[in-house]
Formats: structure tokens, C-alpha cells, sequence
């Protein structure tokens, strides 16, 4: 059975976006897979984080997980710093990087842009992330379009350390769904759907309401010509919205043209609030039951019992491997 590994940060409240390129996946994926499920908290760090909000988030997150429907019977739900293996070899996997390589990463880019002071953290993030996937002999990462670059220089150093110390790491595939890999924000087409992004207009939360839903489809961007059609260059504020639509009423493109022909925008919209809800809604409520209930912390201490077994292992077969430690008598 092949072992799938993906992670999440806790750094807000997930997305429409972070649900249908990533997390509606991980669910699919778990039947026929050894899964694990990471909250990459560490991750979240790299940036300033409130730790009152973070807190809440990491369990807001674990909660978020079940609700979509990932299953700890059949999954390993764990929280990254309550396995310490992560850190170790993250620092490993460090050694292993070049500061050139880390520096060409987009989103090192992207969220250094103009900022006078950023964490060295933020620079060695894919080495961590790579550490994370490494440590669980990972065959499959099913991650959204953004994660592509970070995969590859996984892949990277998976290699590089296989082939400069011992062959001991397995070298990862990435996995990016066909649609919805890329979900944009609603006010700005040209930027991805982001759960940090300070302005609430450009995302629709896993956990909005019916009225915040419909208010925020209401709202978001469009263009003049007022025909619904699927066009990613000339159009992609409305094959923007048309992904979200096909992904959560399992209609195609095709249908979906078919259906507004003549009608306008306006119809298109308020129907796609529609199924959106009705793709939130069972999430939300069974959120609500979870948030609060004991169940939570103890599937999250089950999971890290069971992801420490094999980061530990794997941890130290790659100490050994490096030469690091002492040989005992
Ligand atoms: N807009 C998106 N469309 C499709 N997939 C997406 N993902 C993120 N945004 C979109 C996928 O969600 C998974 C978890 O992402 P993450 O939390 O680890 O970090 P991220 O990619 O940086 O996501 P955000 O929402 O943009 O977080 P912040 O704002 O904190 O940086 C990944 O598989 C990702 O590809």
C-alpha cells in the first residue's frame, strides 16, 4: 500500500480554496492509502503569529480535518511539533540545501516582498517541509499548485542525500488535482485564494454561514460581457468562479455554460452560493460537534504516538547515515 503525506498550516481559518485543491483529496485518498495528516505548525511560525490565535487554530484545523471527513480510523491526524523528528531533520535536510536554490522559491519571494525584516525560518521552510515528507518513506503528496516548486526541491534533496550518503530515502511523487489545483481570490483573479489574506472579501471560509456565503459570491469580481463561459485567459474571474462551481456540484464546464445561457451573471451567482453552502454546510455542523468534544485531543495524542514510531526510525537512519552520533561498544 503506498504512503501518502500532506500537511496544513494553521495560519487562519482554511479556505474554499485550501478544501477543494487540498484537504477534499486527503478524504479520497485514505481508503487505499497509508495516510498521514500533518497541522504544520511550525510552518505557521515563520511568519509573526498571535499565539492565542494560533493555538486556536491548531485545534480549529484538527477539527476541520474530521469534519471534511478524514477519518483517524483509517488515517494518521498529527500535530508537526508534537514530533520532534520533524525539527531534527529538517535541520538535516538543511545541511543537505544550498542557500541559492532556497532563495529561488516563490513563495520566499512572494512573502518577503517588501518586508524590511523577514525570518531566516521563512528561507528554510522547503527544507523543513521536505523533512516532513521524507521521515514517513513518502510515496504520493496530493498538494494545490502553489506547493509544485517546494515538491521538486524535495525531490531534490531526497536525491541528493540518497546519493551522497546512503540510499535510504524514498523520492516522492507530487499529486495536483486536474481542476481546482489553483483556486483564485474573489476580488482579485490574478492572486491565489490565500486564508492569510487580511481582506475576508477575497476568500470564502470553510467555516462561513449561508449569509456570509452569499454576500461574498454577491460581491466577488466579474467582468462586462455577462456570459458564462469557460475562458482562463480572457475571462478568469469567471473561470475562476466556474471551477469552484464544477468542484462542488460535479457539473462540467460544458453543462454549467449550457445552464446560464442567456440568464447573466446574476442567476449564475446566487446559484453558485447555493452549492457552495450545500458543500459547507455538513462540514460546519459537524465542526461545531467536534470543536469542543474530548474526542479531539484524543485522536491528535493517538496520532502522534503512531507518527513518532516512524519519524524516529526514520530520524535515525538518517543520523546514522550521515555519520552523526557515536558508535557504541
Ligand atoms: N488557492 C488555493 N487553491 C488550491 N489549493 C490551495 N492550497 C492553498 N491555497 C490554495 C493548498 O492547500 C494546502 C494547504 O496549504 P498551506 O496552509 O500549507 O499553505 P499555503 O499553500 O500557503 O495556503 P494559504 O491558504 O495561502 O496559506 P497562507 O495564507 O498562510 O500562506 C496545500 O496543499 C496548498 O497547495
Amino acid at each position: 500500500m503506498k504512503t501518502v503525506f500532506s500537511g496544513i498550516q494553521p495560519s487562519g481559518t482554511l479556505t474554499l480554496g485550501n478544501y477543494l485543491g487540498a484537504m477534499k483529496h486527503f478524504v479520497e485518498l485514505q481508503d487505499d492509502h497509508n495516510c498521514f495528516f500533518c497541522i504544520v505548525d511550525q510552518h505557521a511560525i515563520t511568519v509573526p503569529q498571535d499565539k492565542a490565535e494560533l493555538r486556536k487554530n491548531i485545534k480549529s484545523l484538527a477539527a476541520l480535518y474530521i469534519a471534511a471527513g478524514i477519518d483517524p480510523e483509517k488515517s494518521t491526524l498529527f500535530i508537526q511539533s508534537e514530533v520532534p523528528a520533524h525539527a531534527q531533520l529538517g535541520w538535516i535536510m538543511q545541511c543537505v540545501s544550498y542557500i541559492g536554490e532556497l532563495e529561488r522559491m516563490t513563495q520566499f519571494k512572494d512573502k518577503s516582498d517588501g518586508k524590511e525584516a523577514v525570518s531566516a525560518a521563512l528561507l528554510t521552510y522547503p527544507p523543513l517541509m521536505a523533512a516532513d515528507i521524507l521521515l514517513y518513506q513518502t510515496d504520493i503528496v496530493p498538494v494545490g499548485e502553489d506547493q509544485k516548486q517546494h515538491l521538486e526541491l524535495t525531490r531534490d534533496l531526497a536525491e541528493r542525500f540518497n546519493k551522497k550518503y546512503n540510499d535510504i530515502f524514498t523520492v516522492p511523487e507530487v499529486q495536483i488535482p486536474k481542476v481546482g489545483a489553483r483556486i483564485m481570490s474573489l476580488n482579485d483573479p490574478s492572486k491565489k485564494m490565500s486564508k492569510s489574506n487580511p481582506n475576508a472579501k477575497s476568500y470564502i471560509s470553510m467555516l462561513d454561514d449561508e449569509k456570509t456565503i452569499i454576500k461574498k459570491m454577491k460581491s466577488s469580481v466579474t467582468d462586462s460581457d455577462n456570459s458564462v463561459h469557460y475562458d482562463k485567459e480572457n475571462k478568469p474571474a469567471i473561470a475562476n468562479l466556474m471551477s469552484i462551481y464544477s468542484l462542488c456540484s460535479g457539473k462540467s464546464y460544458e453543462e454549467i455554460t449550457s445552464m446560464y445561457e442567456g440568464s447573466g451573471y446574476g442567476e449564475f451567482k446566487e446559484d453558485l452560493a447555493k452549492v457552495v453552502v450545500e458543500t459547507l454546510n455538513p462540514i460546519r455542523e459537524r465542526y461545531e460537534e467536534l470543536i469542543h468534544s474530548p474526542e479531539l485531543d484524543d485522536i491528535l495524542d493517538h496520532g502522534a504516538e503512531k507518527a513518532n514510531r516512524a519519524a524516529t526510525k526514520m530520524l535515525a537512519k538518517a543520523e546514522r547515515a550521515m555519520g552523526l552520533g557515536r558508535k557504541r561498544r
